[in-house]
């Protein structure tokens, strides 16, 4: 709900737990007043307050300019008949209330998304005081989730060019006090690990500048009170942005120790003109406010990325397919032969994708040539690639192809014949990252080619997936956009997936950037699916994908089981362990099925299937994170379906001591007096007992015939719950 009190000029939202209040001054200046629980709350608005002073610098778009020296959202610098003037005081003009307002960098493909009822978008519109340049501050509620979108729309009226140098999407009051930062943040192979940290007086940034999302911080955040929340319990400020590019969030906690999250561009090499004219829209800066601890907040995000974010077209199905894919099978050795061998015996087990990953064009038999050389590797696809994706699709799966669409390596035709199509400087030297250069997609020329390719592609082969790879980060970005280029590269990757999206309505794509350097809710709105990380070791995922599970849902995480000695960390693991963890997202097969014996292909086969029982409920249900790795060294999380009559119970012991004693995991949103049995993939029920007992004395970790101290690593089991 959206109460306005237009006589005062007061702005309140409010959500199934709390409330954002804003106001206009007597001044004309927009305003911070107040965001956190609701909690017997009654409107502002009602109140009969009148806001007559201003709260120092928390303004609602506070820009450089008037009294600033805190961080600023906007920093703008004018033509004026003498010197530019930088200086931007930003005052009330308008406001209203739509329901059919869209942040900069939405998605285009046309495709609905879950749940279709329209939102309502506060928007404010303020004009400098002495320019024509406007801005409008837009805030779309989606109360049920107590989670806001933002973002500004910036507008030029004047008849000069205006120069923006600093541009968040917003920034998102807190409050006072002591609060401590929860984080993802990695690097290749260790992607999205969680870090806890007490935010200091000063600022603290999180950020990329690598043109892509980056593996080294995500785009995401919770903030608390230290010690006044927890997995379950508290109040938690959270958020995250939609947008795949350099991004920056900082969180600059001042003297008098209020916490403001500004959110949005990085303003690292940022440049954005605006002719006379000009518009821009910002990308959303996501935020919400949980009652319910981390874990509550978590589950805010995912509701709202399966309803609101991930498209859904009619067309696809309502849960994520089973995906075997070849790159740790074959690497670059992929052949008609190698990968028939491998499809047969994917869909015998129970596979329903088979993805043909790197290595299938141009001359690629290494990473380091033939990237931008789109057309099928005639030595190892004599048949181009119609025989196997008519063998896949009569097998009964779908085909998926592996494309890096943004990248080059200079041993390539593209190259050879359009060596300026890079990002690079004039004259200086061009770094290479695997052997590899990026595409300026700063030239419509260059973004058409790449559609051209990809339209082909489609056309002439009946692919329903893509896995869409970037794998390096940007250097040297010279480009005929000149700083433009960074946001340009965004919109040029959006671009292209929008449009084929909207041409192929079937298609499927999966966000791969060397593992996962290229997931946030941007890219969301137009994938299905991102690639969580390249290190498949089960307990170095169980990590991983704890970690990914506090911003993003259960439904994208793409888990592969692979092989029993692992590629990257070369230690072994159980099937059980493999599977366990890989069952908690979206399940995917990785391993050499050309070397497994028919009894361990008939063990994938049991675990597939089991899968395919729980599958619902996993990509579809609440997840609640019971036990976690950070606190118990094991993991035990639930995921239940709407009602609450069936549940399932994953629990992984990373490491265990001796005579170490877990505490039972307390079931949720179970029906407290129906009589449920729990059954893992052999069919064998493990555990009798009604939604009472197993919400309140819990489900002890280790079955009974488990003794404690006999625990290795990696227990694992799953456990599918249903009332009887
Ligand atoms: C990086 C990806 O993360 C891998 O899964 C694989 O697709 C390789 N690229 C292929 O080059």
């Amino acid at each position: 709900m959206i109460h306005v009190a237009a006589d005062r000029r007061v702005f309140e939202f409010h959500g199934k737990n709390s409330f954002y209040t804003m106001c206009v001054d007597t001044e004309g200046r927009l305003l911070q007043i107040g965001h956190g629980g609701l909690a017997g709350r009654s409107p502002v608005c009602t109140s009969g307050y009148v806001y007559t002073e201003w709260l120092g610098n928390l303004m609602e778009v506070p820009a450089y300019g008037d009294l600033s020296q805190d961080e600023v959202v906007l920093k703008a610098e004018f033509s004026s008949v003498s010197d530019p003037v930088r200086d931007l005081r930003l005052r009330y003009v308008s406001h209203d209330t739509v329901t059919d307002a869209q942040p900069g960098f939405a998605p285009k493909h046309g495709q609905p998304v879950l749940i279709t009822t329209p939102r309502q978008t506060l928007r404010i519109r303020l004009r400098d005081i002495e320019f024509d340049f406007f801005v409008t501050a837009c805030y779309r509620w989606t109360p049920e989730h107590d989670i806001m979108e933002r973002w500004l729309e910036l507008e030029n009226k004047t008849d000069q060019p205006v120069r923006i140098e600093q541009c968040f999407s917003g920034v998102l009051p807190v409050g006072h006090g002591q609060f401590e930062l929860t984080a993802l943040d990695g690097f290749w192979a260790t992607e999205s690990h969680l870090r806890r940290e007490k935010l200091a007086f000063g600022t603290k940034i999180l950020e990329s500048r690598t043109i892509n999302t980056s593996a080294l911080h995500n785009p995401f955040f919770m903030v608390n009170r230290v010690s006044r929340a927890g997995y379950e319990h508290g109040d938690v400020w959270f958020g995250q942005l939609a947008y795949s590019g350099n991004w920056r969030l900082a969180f600059e906690a001042r003297h008098d120790l209020f916490l403001r999250v500004f959110g949005g561009y990085n303003p690292y090499d940022f440049e954005l003109i605006l002719p006379p004219g000009g518009t821009h829209s910002t990308p959303a800066f996501i935020h919400g406010f949980s009652t319910e601890g981390w874990s509550g907040a978590s589950r805010r995000l995912h509701a709202f990325q399966r309803e609101r974010v991930l498209p859904r077209s009619p067309e696809s199905a309502p849960q994520r397919p089973v995906l075997y894919n070849s790159w740790e099978a074959t690497s670059f050795g992929v052949t008609e032969q190698n990968q028939l061998e491998l499809a047969r015996k994917a869909a015998a087990i129970g596979v329903e994708l088979f993805v043909l990953d790197d290595g299938w064009f141009g001359n690629r038999t290494n990473e380091r040539s033939s990237l931008g050389d789109w057309f099928v590797r005639k030595s190892a696809f004599p048949n181009g690639l119609k025989l196997l994706i008519d063998e896949v699709h009569g097998l009964g799966m779908q085909f998926g192809l592996w494309v890096e669409p943004e990248m080059v390596n200079p041993d390539s035709d593209l190259y050879r014949a359009h060596p300026d199509w890079v990002l690079h400087f004039p004259g200086r030297p061009r770094t290479e990252q695997r052997s590899q250069l990026i595409l300026d997609f700063g030239r419509p020329e260059v973004v058409d080619y790449i559609w051209s390719i990809l339209d082909r592609l489609l056309s002439e082969y009946p692919i329903d997936y893509f896995k869409w790879d970037m794998n390096r980060a940007a250097s040297e970005p010279g480009s005929v956009e000149g700083k433009a280029v960074w946001m340009k590269h965004v919109a040029g990757v959006y671009g292209l997936m929008d449009r084929l999206r909207a041409k192929y309505p079937a298609l499927s794509i999966e966000s791969c950037s060397s593992g996962g350097a290229r997931v946030d809710a941007g890219v969301l709105y137009r994938t299905e699916e991102v690639w969580t990380s390249d290190n498949t070791d089960a307990l170095c995922r169980l990590a991983i994908q704890e970690g990914f599970n506090y911003a993003y849902c259960p439904r994208v995480m793409s888990c592969w089981v692979t092989h029993e000695k692992n590629d990257q960390t070369k230690r072994p693991a159980t099937l059980a362990l493999r599977f366990n963890v890989a069952t908690r997202g979206t399940l995917g097969i990785g391993s050499s099925l050309n070397h497994l014996s028919d009894a361990e292909l008939a063990d994938y086969a049991r675990y597939i299937a089991f899968y395919k029982t729980i599958r619902p409920l996993v990509q579809d249900g609440t997840c609640y994170r019971l036990l976690e790795l950070e606190e118990h060294n094991s993991s035990v999380w639930q995921f239940v379906g709407e009602g609450g009559r069936e549940a399932v119970l994953s629990i992984v012991i990373a490491d265990h001591r001796t005579a170490q004693v877990m505490p039972p995991a307390k079931m949720k949103g179970l029906i407290a007096d129906r009589l449920y049995k729990g059954t893992d993939d052999l069919g064998r029920v493990l555990y009798t007992a009604t939604g009472a007992e197993l919400m309140s004395c819990g489900v002890p970790v280790y079955a009974q015939q488990d003794h404690p101290c006999m625990l290795a690593i990696g227990y694992s089991r799953t456990i599918h719950f249903t009332a009887t």
